[in-house]
């Protein structure tokens, strides 16, 4: 029988992975199969039928004809079509929210949070459409004029993780369509479901309204074909989501290649807590930070840094919150729930294998610290103390709830600490002295890609450029002026003059 949630998306049980464009679903059926698991019972959801070599080259035959007419309609008519996109979402955000919370284990909140942000880039990208600006500069020679303009770049390949498997494509597809490129998407095998809905979603919007294709999918069962995509030179860029490991090689293929690369990988995310903060504020942003998904967002607060004179108190109320928590826990689509499970076994060995390492470094659990027993990949949000930043185990990112709780004693040691680890992606102060948080945000404090200020350091708003340094990646996407990354630039100089002034002042007398 199909899944319910399926069945409201209109999708089946089986289903082809593939979509090769002009409303065509590869029938290919003897490439593999995945089959994701409901994480909260451990039952399969239903059968995606992954992708063949050769579907793989006829999505990007058709991608690059796309591509050929896509680039010259003009960018506020391909906002249109993003516009469109952005709408079907509207009218399916309770469909398509349950079914992400079905498939990656997320509550369902998030899940429709998580449309949510789709819908809110959508709207973004429509207004970017019409501001695709570039600069124009003053020339150095008499009759001459200078500027910029971007230009399409051509086909971007996506490739996304399983904890966000929906908005990290809308943030690189949408901001791309109303860029004048077209998409080709390799979503994780952990949550294939959702991504073929999205594509179905959007692109049924744009065939209905007459606009090409240009969103394509595939699924790969290994990751061979997954490697042809990051080596393949008809792609100019590649928008790499995932661990740091994968990334590092992602990074280095398409480097290899000259070709253009978006990395955004792991973090190591940490609040520090001042002994002026407004707890009022700071208890429910740990919280949240380290436990909202389960602990599975790369903007996971992982490691909290509170001054030594409250660190008693911070612990108390927060482990009184995690025991609150704790009975909370189950079925993602229940509306009672705060936290779900991990998304796979794999990653309950990961947070248990965490727990004993920090153990072993003298590590202290003060609430948590193991699985729950029975069905699914349920655990207990975890706090521990007694462990120190430089061990290992605190500075590899765990993608569980597990937060390490180190004090300190000057903000400045803070700093050093919390910048002390590979990854560079979010942060936050908890405080209410100035000089705190404009030390915090200085050159001289944090490191990472986002630096919040009585804000935790999950849930980014799309309007940002989101994205971190070092181990992170350095990609940036989503808000500001991001988009960059997937046009060409182009400097022009006109010379509307009767000569043939040199720049530099040069004489060539020919
Ligand atoms: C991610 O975890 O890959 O800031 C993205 C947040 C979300 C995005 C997280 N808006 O938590």
């Amino acid at each position: 029988m199909t899944h319910p949630v399926l069945a409201a998306l209109g999708l089946s049980s089986t289903e082809s992975g593939t979509y090769l464009g002009r409303g065509e679903w590869s029938k290919t059926t003897d490439a593999g199969v995945l089959e994701p698991v409901n994480p909260s019972t451990g039952e399969v959801i239903g059968k995606v039928y992954a992708s063949s070599q050769s579907d793989y080259d006829i999505i990007v035959e058709r991608a690059q004809e796309a591509f050929q007419v896509w680039r010259s309609m003009p960018a506020p008519k391909r906002g249109e079509a993003i516009r469109l996109c952005a709408d079907a979402l509207r009218a399916h955000k309770d469909a398509l929210g349950s079914l992400v919370a079905l498939e990656m284990g997320k509550i369902k909140p998030e899940g429709d949070g998580e449309v949510q942000e789709m819908i809110d880039i959508g709207d973004f990208a429509v207004g970017l459409s019409r501001q695709l600006y570039g600069l124009t500069m003053h020339s150095e020679r008499p009759g001459h004029r200078m500027y910029e303009q971007y230009h399409p770049l051509g086909i971007v390949g996506i490739i996304s993780a399983f904890n966000f498997p929906v908005a990290v494509w809308a943030w690189n597809s949408f901001l791309a369509g109303v860029c004048g490129d077209v998409c080709i998407w390799k979503p994780s095998p952990k949550t294939p479901f959702s991504a073929i809905a999205s594509m179905k979603i959007c692109n049924e919007a744009l065939a209905k309204a007459g606009f090409p294709d240009i969103f394509f999918l595939f699924n790969d069962a290994g990751t061979e074909i997954a490697q042809n995509f990051v080596d393949d030179k008809r792609i100019p860029l590649i928008s790499f989501t995932g661990s740091t490991h994968v990334g590092r090689l992602v990074g280095e293929r398409v480097a290899q290649r000259m070709g253009r690369s978006l990395l955004e990988l792991g973090g190591n995310n940490a609040i520090i807590v001042d002994e002026t903060a407004d707890l009022k504020l700071a208890i429910p942003a740990i919280v949240f930070g380290a436990v909202g998904t389960a602990g599975q967002r790369c903007t996971t607060t992982r490691r909290l840094f509170v001054h030594e004179s409250i660190a008693d108190t911070v612990i108390e109320k927060l482990v009184a919150a995690y025991k609150q928590v704790e009975t909370k826990i189950g079925d993602p689509t229940l509306a009672t729930t705060l936290m779900g499970p991990l998304n796979s076994q794999e990653a309950v060995a990961q947070f248990l294998k965490a727990i004993e390492g920090a153990k072993a470094a003298g590590g202290k659990v003060l609430t948590g610290g193991a699985a729950i027993e029975g069905r699914g990949n349920f655990v207990l949000p975890t706090i521990i103390g007694d462990i120190k930043n430089s061990d290992a185990v605190v500075q590899a990112e765990t993608f569980a709830p597990i937060l390490y709780v180190m004090t300190f004693k000057t903000v400045d040691e803070a700093i050093a600490l919390q910048n002390a680890v590979p990854q560079g992606l979010s942060s936050a102060i908890f405080t209410t002295n100035l000089k705190a948080a404009e030390a915090f945000l200085a050159a001289s404090g944090s490191d990472c890609g986002i630096a919040n200020v009585n804000i935790g350091t999950s849930g980014a708003e799309i309007g940002g450029a989101f994205g971190g340094e070092k181990e992170t990646g350095g990609g940036r996407e989503s808000g500001s002026d991001a988009w960059k990354v997937y046009m060409r630039r182009q400097t022009n100089t006109i010379n509307y003059s009767d000569s043939l002034p040199l720049a530099q002042g040069i004489k060539f007398d020919v």
